[in-house]
C-alpha cells in the first residue's frame, strides 16, 4: 500500500461527475479529494476532508481532470516550420508534406524518436495532459510502423496503428498494393503493440485513402483485434464520419466538414465526435461547427491533434481557448470536451472525471476557476499535480 495524500484547499474542483457536484462540470467549491495507490478513494467539501499519510494545500487553486488528449501524431523526426510558413502565405495543406516526416522518421534512431516523444509527452503533462494517445504513421514499412507502435507503447497504453497514413513514395500509383501490404505483414507486425487501429480517410487529397480503401484498412484492423478510429472529414465532406459511425469506430476525428446527414449519423450512432481547431489554426483553415453538433447531442472530444505538419502544438489549453472562441463552445463545454469527451473518445471510464475509483490524474491551474483556461489564453496556468 502506497500513502494516502489529501488534496485541500481547491477552491473550484471540477469533477464532471453532475451527480457529485453542480451543472454539467460537477464543480464543488471549496473541496478536497483524498488519493490512495494512484486512485480517488474520497472527494467532497474541504470541511469533511478525512484525514490522510500526507497533505498538499493547492492554495485555492482549481482542479480538474487532467486533460485527455485523444489524439497524437508524437513519433516523428525532422520539421516542417518552412511548410507552415508557406501555408501563411497561402499553400494549403493537402498532407503531402507528410511524406518529409517519413524520410526524416525512418532514419533517425530508435533514441532519437524515443527522445522527441519523451520531450512531447513531458511538454504535454507540463500543460496538464495526463492521458495521450499516441499514433504511428511516419513510417509506412513493416518494420517502421512495428518500431514506431512499440515506442508509443512505452509512454501510453492509448497506441494506434496508423500505417493507412498517406500512400508512401515507393507505392505512388499502386494503393492497392500499399493497402494489402497495410492489412498484411504491416497490421501483423504493429497489432501486437496497438490498441487502435486509425486511417486517413479523405478523397480530397491526392495521399490519402477513400472510402472503400478505408474501410479494407478498418476491417482488417478489427479483425486483428484492434479498436477503430478514422481521420475523417478533414479537408472535405467525405465518406469518413458515416463509415467511423457504420463500423463502431470509437471516434470520428476533425469532423471539419460535415453534412447534415454526417450530424444525423453521429446522434444517432455511439461514435465521438472529435474536434481538431489547432489544425484549423494552423493550416489557416475554416473550423469545424462544434455548436451544430453539440446542438445535436453528439458527444464532442477536444484533442491536439499534435504532429509537425498540420499542428504543431501540444497544448490543451490552448485548444480550450480555440474551441471557445473560434467554435462557439462555452468554457464548461470546452473543458468537457477537453477531459471527459477525450475519455470517451478512448472509451475510458477511468479517466476523464474525479469521483471514487477513477485514477487520480489531476490538472490544476494557477488559477480560481476552469473559466480561466478560455478567458487568460496563452497563459501557461495549467500543469499536471504529482500526488
Ligand atoms: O491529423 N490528416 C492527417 N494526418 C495529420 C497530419 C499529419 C501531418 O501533416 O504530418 C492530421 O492532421
Ligand atoms: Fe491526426
Amino acid at each position: 500500500m502506497g500513502l494516502s495524500t489529501v488534496v485541500t484547499g481547491i477552491g473550484e474542483l471540477v469533477t464532471n461527475e453532475p451527480a457529485v457536484g453542480y451543472g454539467p462540470l460537477g464543480l464543488v467549491q471549496d473541496a478536497a479529494l483524498v488519493v490512495d495507490d494512484g486512485r480517488v478513494v474520497w472527494v467532497g467539501p474541504s470541511a469533511s476532508a478525512p484525514d490522510a499519510d500526507r497533505r498538499v494545500d493547492v492554495g485555492g487553486r482549481a482542479v480538474l481532470p487532467g486533460f485527455v488528449d485523444s489524439h497524437a501524431h508524437l513519433v516523428f523526426a525532422g520539421d516542417r516550420a518552412a511548410e507552415f510558413e508557406a501555408r501563411m502565405t497561402g499553400t494549403p495543406y493537402d498532407g503531402g508534406g507528410i511524406a518529409s516526416t517519413v524520410a526524416a522518421t525512418r532514419a533517425a534512431s530508435d533514441d532519437e524518436l524515443r527522445a522527441g516523444l519523451a520531450r512531447l509527452v513531458a511538454e504535454m503533462r507540463a500543460q496538464g495532459t495526463t492521458t495521450v494517445e499516441v499514433k504511428s504513421g511516419y513510417g509506412l514499412t513493416v518494420d517502421d510502423e512495428a518500431r514506431a507502435v512499440r515506442l508509443a507503447r512505452e509512454v501510453t497504453p492509448e497506441t494506434t496503428f496508423l500505417g493507412a497514413h498517406v500512400v508512401p513514395p515507393e507505392y505512388a500509383g499502386r494503393v492497392d498494393a500499399y493497402v494489402d501490404l497495410v492489412t498484411g505483414p504491416m497490421l501483423a507486425a504493429c497489432a501486437p503493440s496497438a490498441r487502435w487501429i486509425d486511417v486517413f480517410c479523405e478523397p480530397a487529397s491526392p495521399h490519402a485513402f477513400d472510402g472503400d480503401a478505408a474501410r479494407v484498412v478498418l476491417e482488417a484492423g478489427r479483425a486483428a483485434g484492434l479498436d477503430l478510429r478514422v481521420h475523417a472529414n478533414q479537408l472535405s465532406a467525405g465518406p469518413g464520419v458515416r463509415l467511423a459511425v457504420e463500423l463502431g469506430a470509437a471516434s470520428a476525428d476533425h469532423c471539419t466538414h460535415l453534412t447534415d446527414a454526417d450530424v444525423d449519423a453521429l446522434a444517432a450512432g455511439g461514435t465521438v465526435a472529435t474536434v481538431l481547431p489547432g489544425v484549423e489554426f494552423s493550416t489557416r483553415s475554416p473550423y469545424p461547427d462544434a455548436r451544430r453538433l453539440l446542438d445535436a447531442d453528439v458527444t464532442v472530444a477536444l484533442a491536439t491533434d499534435c504532429n509537425p505538419g498540420s499542428c504543431f502544438t501540444s497544448s490543451m489549453p490552448f485548444c480550450v481557448a480555440l474551441a471557445v472562441r473560434e467554435m462557439g463552445m462555452t468554457p464548461a463545454e470546452a473543458v468537457r470536451a477537453a477531459t471527459a469527451g477525450g475519455a470517451a473518445a478512448l472509451r475510458r471510464t477511468d479517466v476523464g472525471r474525479l469521483a471514487v475509483g477513477t485514477r487520480a490524474d489531476l490538472a490544476v491551474l494557477d488559477a480560481p476557476s476552469y473559466r480561466h483556461l478560455a478567458y487568460r489564453p496563452g497563459v501557461p496556468l495549467a500543469r499536471a499535480l504529482d500526488v
